[in-house]
C-alpha cells in the first residue's frame, strides 16, 4: 500500500510495513524475575511516547512482527506489526471484524498463528511458551468468571492457578481489588454485579500474576459510565507505574485519551500507527473554525473569505465554517474580520481532526458503520 500524504513536521506516523525485518536472536524462556514495584516493574519516569516529556528509551514488552491468521478463505489478520514498551498504552483501533481480537489472542498465546513473530521481553513467544504466558495479563472480550462465586472466590480461586497461596495470594488479592475500586463488593457473589463490575473483577485477575503485559480486549463495551471511568483510571495507574497495555477498542475517545500511540486497524491490516498528533496529520492537519452569527452572516462571511489563511468557507443559516492550518493564533483575526463587518458573533468553535477523520480518510468508511 502507499503511504498516506503526511503534510506536517516531525515524526510521521508508521504505516503499513511491506519489507521483511529480522527476528531477534532467541534466548531461551525463563522464568519471570523477582518483581519489587506494585505492576512488578521499576517506574518509568515520564512516558517514552508522550510529546513534550523527557524520553526514556527501554527495549519493547511486546513485539509483534508480521502476524498472519486465516480462517479458511478469510484473511482476518494480515500482515501486522507493532511493539509496545513499559509504561506504554498501545491502542487497536478498528470496527467489528476488524481482526482486533483475533490479533490479540495470537498475542496471548491462546490461538495459534499462521505467520510472523511474537516477542515478549525478549523472548519468544507462542502457544506452547509457559514462561512468556507468565508475563502476560488477559481480559478477554468475553467474561471467564465463576457467576455464582463471589469476588474473592474468584479471585483465590485464579491465584491458586496462578501458584499464589497463603499471605502472599491474600495481599495480592486486597491489592487488585483495591485498584479497581471493588474492595466494598469483594463478599458479592459475581451474578449480582453489573456488567461494568464484572469487567473490572476481571482486570482484577488478569493482574493476580503480576504481569509485565496487560491485554484488554474491548473492557468498556457495554459498561455503564461510572465502570467505564473506574477502567479507564485503572488502566492509565497501571501504565503510569510501568506496565505495556495492549488495549482493543472501537471507541475513538478512548482510544484519544488513553493511549500513547493507536493502531488504526480494518480489515485485517494496521493501516497507520501514531500518536494522536501524528496520526491526524495524516488527514492534512486542518483545523475547523465555526463561528455563529446573529442574524444575516453574508457580510461577514464575505470579510472571512477574503483572509489569506482561510481555506474552504462553507456557510450555513447563521454558522460560517472556515478550514484553516491552525485555529488558534488566527482566532483574533477571524474575530476581527467578522466583527469589523457589523456583524454580531454569537459562538466560536475549534474543532481538530480527530481519530474518526483519520479513520475515515484512511479506509474510506466511519468507525461506526
Ligand atoms: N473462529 C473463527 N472462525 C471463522 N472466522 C472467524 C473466527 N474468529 C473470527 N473470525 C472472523 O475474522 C474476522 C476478524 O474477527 P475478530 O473477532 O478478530 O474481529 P474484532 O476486530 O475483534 O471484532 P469485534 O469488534 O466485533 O470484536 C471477522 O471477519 C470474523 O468474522
Ligand atoms: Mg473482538
Amino acid at each position: 500500500m502507499t503511504r498516506p500524504d503526511s503534510s506536517g513536521g516531525g515524526t510521521e506516523p508508521t504505516v503499513r510495513r511491506t519489507t521483511s525485518q529480522s527476528v531477534p536472536g532467541a534466548s531461551q524462556p525463563t522464568d519471570a524475575t523477582e518483581r519489587t514495584s506494585w505492576a512488578g516493574l521499576p517506574r518509568v519516569e515520564g512516558n517514552p511516547t508522550n510529546q513534550g516529556k523527557e524520553q526514556v528509551v527501554t527495549e519493547p514488552v511486546l513485539e509483534c512482527k508480521h502476524l498472519r491468521k486465516a480462517y479458511g478463505q478469510l484473511t482476518a489478520v494480515d500482515d501486522i506489526s507493532f511493539s509496545i514498551r513499559e509504561g506504554e498504552t498501545y491502542g487497536l483501533l478498528g470496527p467489528n471484524g476488524a481482526g482486533k481480537t483475533t490479533t490479540i489472542s495470537m498475542v496471548v498465546g491462546i490461538l495459534a498463528r499462521d505467520g510472523g513473530e511474537v516477542t515478549v521481553a525478549g523472548q519468544p513467544h507462542g502457544v506452547n511458551r509457559t514462561a512468556t504466558k507468565a508475563m502476560i495479563g488477559y481480559v478477554p472480550q468475553d467474561l471467564a468468571l465463576y457467576p455464582d462465586l463471589t469476588a474473592l472466590e474468584n479471585l483465590r480461586f485464579f491465584g491458586n492457578l496462578y501458584g499464589l497461596h497463603g499471605g502472599a495470594q491474600k495481599r495480592r488479592v486486597a491489592e487488585v481489588v483495591e485498584l479497581v475500586g471493588l474492595s466494598d463488593r469483594a463478599s458479592d457473589r459475581v451474578d449480582k454485579f453489573s456488567g461494568g463490575m464484572a469487567r473490572r473483577l476481571h482486570i482484577a485477575v488478569g493482574l493476580l500474576n503480576q504481569p509485565r503485559l496487560l491485554i484488554l480486549d474491548e473492557p468498556t463495551a457495554g459498561v455503564d459510565p461510572q465502570s467505564r471511568n473506574a477502567i479507564l483510571a485503572s488502566v492509565q495507574q497501571l501504565a503510569e507505574e510501568g506496565l505495556a497495555v495492549l488495549y482493543t477498542t472501537h471507541y475513538m475517545e478512548e482510544a484519544e485519551r488513553l493511549c500513547d500511540r493507536v493502531g488504526i486497524i480494518d480489515e485485517g491490516q494496521l493501516k497507520a500507527e501514531g500518536t494522536r498528533r501524528e496520526l491526524v496529520r495524516l488527514v492534512g492537519s486542518q483545523d475547523e473554525i465555526v463561528l455563529t452569527t446573529e442574524g444575516d452572516p453574508a457580510a461577514a462571511a464575505d470579510a472571512l473569505g477574503k483572509l489569506p489563511e482561510v481555506g474552504t468557507l462553507t456557510r450555513e443559516e447563521s454558522r460560517i465554517r472556515l478550514m484553516v492550518g491552525e485555529a488558534a493564533p488566527l482566532l483574533p483575526t477571524v474575530l476581527a474580520a467578522a466583527t469589523g463587518t457589523g456583524t454580531t458573533v454569537r459562538s466560536v468553535e475549534v474543532r481538530q481532526p480527530n481519530l474518526e477523520a483519520v479513520f475515515l480518510h484512511l479506509t474510506g468508511k466511519a468507525l461506526r458503520d
